[in-house]
């Protein structure tokens, strides 16, 4: 694919040096999401490269990942699932901890959620090393959910997330690089 199909949407990211810690380049999303044509491209772009027939449920992580599932779940009439940080969720729940690039931390998800096949699409808002998109597809396969397709709005590929991803049979695709 050109690596510059969506430099239209590239321009809208913001890169803030140090942030959260010494060392990382944050790739801030707040400036593409307060351009309304920005963020209504960009969905439905990711709209574009979904088959949706093979969709039940979008999985979204908290908390920008929400942001992104609740378009595709609005425009794609499918429902969605709530993979939400520590000590959230009110029902009987699961979850598991993680490493991302700049710490830990722990998603959760209830246990009713899914049933035994259902096929969830994950998305987030940017994935880095994979280890928040890794746990999500960890946890909703124990709980016997299909993830087999993965959408994010970033990709830093050098942290190689999508590697690990598409190595635990999980593809993805994102809009920018
Ligand atoms: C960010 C981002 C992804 C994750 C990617 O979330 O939204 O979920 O980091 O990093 P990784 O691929 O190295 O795991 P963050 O945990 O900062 O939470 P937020 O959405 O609540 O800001
Ligand atoms: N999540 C993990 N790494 C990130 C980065 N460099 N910028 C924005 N969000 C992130």
């Amino acid at each position: 694919t050109d690596p510059d199909a969506n430099a239209d949407l590239a321009v809208l990211v913001r890169s803030i040096p140090d942030h959260p810690r010494p060392g990382i380049l944050f790739r801030d999303l707040s400036t593409l999401l307060l351009d309304g044509w920005g963020f209504r491209t960009a969905i439905d772009r990711l709209i574009a490269t979904l088959d949706a027939g093979r969709v039940d449920l979008i999985a979204g992580i908290e908390a920008r990942g929400f942001i992104v599932a609740s378009a595709l779940s609005y425009a794609l009439t499918k429902g969605k699932i709530m993979l939400r940080k520590s000590g959230k969720l009110p029902g009987e729940a699961v979850g598991i901890d993680y490493a991302l690039e700049y710490g830990t931390d722990r998603i959760e998800m209830h246990v009713d959620a899914v049933r035994p096949g259902t096929r969830v699409l994950l998305v987030d808002d940017l994935i880095a090393t994979g280890g928040t998109a890794l746990a999500g597809v960890s946890l909703l396969r124990g709980q016997g959910a299909v993830v087999e397709e993965a959408r994010f709005l970033v990709d830093l590929p050098a942290l190689g997330g999508a590697d690990r991803l598409a190595a635990q049979g999980v593809a993805c695709r994102s809009l920018l690089a």
